[in-house]
């Protein structure tokens, strides 16, 4: 394993100075820190094969077009997918639902049909389908959580029935930290014949994934939350599902013949991919995976789970702070509020000595309305932080608290 000098020489960024402060960044679930080996992955293609892919005969073209392959395979064997056809890259984890809810939503759903996606959901899970449901006559309903953020599976239970046609989650909830128990999901979501989708943008950099042993139908992810870059994604989904699938977007690279009379499409992962893809990003991804799993998933976890106990245990001890999602099974995730003072005022404080935090809704509005907070204050961890980022978050809080006393 790196050394924590050795892990830290690979994120410069980290060694820049916020506000004459020593930046303490926070902010790793909205997006992590690339390490060096990515950026030097991404610039070496861009140097040394820049070039279309799937599209030419020549060398240039096939070196760029093997190194895009060669990253699908990386995602596939990530995840635990069977094949990399069944691995489509998006520009993320956004785009990646809009796919399935625009594709399969728009070609199965129908009047009265039920979407159920739990209360927690990010934005980009629910939008997507209330979009597709208002096309096709169907219904989103709420899947109930616990104050805890925990998912209600007995509620779950009592809620699938024949119209339900969808069950949506996230993996691992980006306000809260929350893991939720995908298995158990997919498994109710099965038992009536409905499809499961996973937002997978908070699960891939800090929890296994497995997607055959889940089963799931679906899981949407995206690069930038997972050491990666930004604008890259990738939707798995099984084969037999996508290839029932309508494409997506129409375009270049997913036909396989056109004519005025009609087009026929080409085979999957290409029949969703239309037009020049983000070549750079995409081997960025696959470069990102292979560093994070030779850091080592477990040792990444450990370091970020220890950091957020401590953190969520000063919190906790500190007058007015009330910690927001409190499930036994969560990533290094800390959100918090403090009494009458607003998070977007803690956060402007903590900015102010060199502390990244989120606050807002963490596009989660519903999630906050659950909790009956207008929004919170998130310190998310990635594997490069260190104890130091804890004291100076505390010290921040004791900040505002001298401030709002
Ligand atoms: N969804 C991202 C977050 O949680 C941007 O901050």
């Amino acid at each position: 394993m790196m050394t924590n000098t050795s892990l830290l020489d690979q994120f410069p960024l980290l060694k820049e100075k916020v506000r004459g402060h020593r930046l303490a960044y926070l902010d790793n679930a909205a997006t992590t820190q690339k390490p060096l080996p990515v950026l030097e992955e991404m610039d070496r293609i861009y140097r040394t094969l820049n070039a279309n892919v799937h599209r030419g005969v020549h060398t240039l073209s096939q070196q760029a077009t093997d190194a895009f392959e060669e990253a699908r395979a990386k995602v596939a064997r990530f995840i635990k997918a069977s094949e990399p056809a069944e691995v489509i890259f998006t520009k993320g984890c956004t785009e990646s639902i809009n796919l399935v809810a625009q594709s399969w939503g728009l070609a199965n759903l129908k009047p009265g049909d039920e979407i159920l996606l739990s209360h927690g959901e990010h934005h980009a899970n629910i939008v997507p389908w209330q979009l597709a449901a208002e096309r096709c006559g169907a219904v989103v309903r709420p899947i109930p959580i616990f104050e805890s953020g925990e998912l209600d599976l007995k509620a779950l239970s009592e809620m699938v029935s024949s119209k339900t046609k969808v069950v949506g989650i996230k993996h691992v909830c980006n306000a809260l930290g929350t893991i939720n128990p995908i298995a158990e999901v997919v498994r109710l979501a099965h038992s009536v014949g409905a499809i499961c989708i996973v937002d997978g943008a908070q699960g891939l950099a800090h929890e296994p994934v497995d997607v055959q042993a889940w089963g799931v139908d679906f899981y949407a992810m995206s690069a930038h939350k997972t050491y990666g870059p930004m604008g890259v994604g990738a939707l798995y989904g099984k084969r037999s599902l996508l290839e029932s699938m309508p494409p997506f977007m129409g375009g270049g690279d997913m036909i396989r013949t056109v004519s005025f009379d009609g087009t026929t499409f080409n085979e999957i992962p290409n029949k969703f991919e239309p037009g020049t893809p983000n070549v750079p990003g995409v081997v960025g991804f696959g470069a990102a995976l292979d560093w994070l799993a030779a850091f080592g998933l477990p040792q990444a976890t450990a370091i970020e789970n220890d950091l957020a106990d401590r953190a969520a245990a000063e919190l906790s001890s500190l007058p007015g702070v009330v910690l927001r999602g409190t499930a036994s099974q969560k990533v290094g995730i800390v959100s918090f509020t403090l009494d009458s003072v607003h998070p977007h005022d803690i956060g402007t404080i903590l900015d102010s000595e060199g502390v990244a935090v989120r606050t807002g809704h963490h596009c989660c509005m519903p999630l906050m309305r659950r909790l009956n907070v207008p929004a919170t204050v998130r310190a998310s961890f990635a594997l490069y932080n260190q104890p130091e980022d804890v004291e100076a978050l505390i010290k921040g809080v004791q900040k505002v608290q001298k401030i709002f006393a």
